[in-house]
């Protein structure tokens, strides 16, 4: 049986990556892809490659049934609703399985973060790890995506950190096994096309952890630029990216990243991105090399 797959978010990074490999790599009939967003005009181009395009907006539970109608596989990329005054991106995670056990998905896959179980300092691993206890509890076969962290977020730090020559950070020694966006996009169109039908969860890293020192020493050689790390608390960290005009709850966000690598929480390399694509992981150095006039800015 030929099945349907659908995924959540695609007009976003992820998941418009997801349903290019799905096409491209995996070779699956546009007709059996389902690809939704609240805007359709926003996947157009894949509407007229043959994709099926629906509504569906994590806020609506009826647009969200009416989109999952008729899928086998179901993938929810992970809204980007950080709103650390509300529980609203697991209500809508919860929505979306609720919706998904409603119209009788038989399998359903999520993009969730590594580590998030309770103790976690990231400030919205809770809405991770709520899903993925609202997945185990609907009683679907799963597949957990615990995505590592982008090498494309050091685009959020590094143009500040070689403009001024310094990077400051509360990470202390702690390792971050960044890894390339499109890499796990792969891996999970691998897993969505690949007709699994038992639970498991995967955590997908890049396939080295370096410390901030490491990384500031290996964008140094890519861009000619000297950093010098320099290590603050929390609570300065916070006021520092503030008075940069970020505002108090995205700072807050950002730090408990760093205090999060400081724990050891996301220091894990596994292989499973390699296991699941079949392709080689694009190394950090990679990273640097083919962005050095993006980082330089
Ligand atoms: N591991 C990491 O390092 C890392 C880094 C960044 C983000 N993330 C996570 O990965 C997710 C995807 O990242 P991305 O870069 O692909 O995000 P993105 O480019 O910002 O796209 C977000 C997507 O979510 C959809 N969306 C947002 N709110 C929605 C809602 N209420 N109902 C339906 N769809 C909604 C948007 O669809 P429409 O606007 O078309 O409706 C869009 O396609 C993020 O949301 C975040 O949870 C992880």
């Amino acid at each position: 049986m030929t099945e349907t797959l659908l995924v959540t978010g695609a007009s976003g990074h992820l998941g418009r990556a997801v349903v290019n490999h799905l096409l491209a790599e995996q070779k699956v009939a546009p007709a059996n892809i389902i690809a939704t967003t609240r805007n359709p005009a926003n996947l157009a181009d894949l509407a007229a490659r043959g994709v099926t395009v629906r509504v569906a907006d994590f806020d609506d539970p009826a647009s969200l049934e009416k989109a999952f109608r008729g899928a086998d596989r179901v993938l929810i990329v992970s809204t980007g609703e950080l709103d650390l005054k509300s529980d609203r991106r697991l209500k809508q995670h919860q929505t979306a399985v609720a919706a998904a056990k409603a119209v009788g998905v038989s399998h359903l896959l999520y993009t969730s973060m590594p580590d998030p179980e309770p103790g976690s300092p990231v400030l919205f691993a809770g809405d991770h790890y709520g899903t993925e206890q609202a997945i185990k509890a609907s009683g679907i076969p799963h597949t957990i995506f615990r995505n590592g962290w982008y090498q494309e977020n050091l685009f959020m730090s590094l143009p500040h950190a070689i403009a001024t020559g310094k990077w400051y950070t509360s990470a202390g020694d702690g390792r971050v096994a960044h890894g390339a966006r499109d890499d796990m996009a792969a891996a999970i169109a691998a897993s969505l096309a690949s007709g699994s039908k038992e639970s498991r969860i995967y955590t997908l890293t890049g396939p080295q952890a370096f410390t901030t020192s490491e990384i500031a020493a290996m964008v140094s050689d890519a861009t000619g630029k000297p950093i010098e790390v320099v290590q603050v608390p929390d609570a300065g960290l916070t006021e520092g990216i503030k008075a940069s005009g970020v505002p108090e709850d995205f700072a807050r966000i950002i730090v408990s990243f760093d205090a999060n690598t400081r724990a050891g929480r996301i220091a894990q390399v596994t292989d499973a991105v390699e296991k699941l694509s079949g392709r080689k992981s694009r190394t950090l150095k990679q990273f640097l090399e083919a962005n050095t006039a993006a980082l330089l800015g």
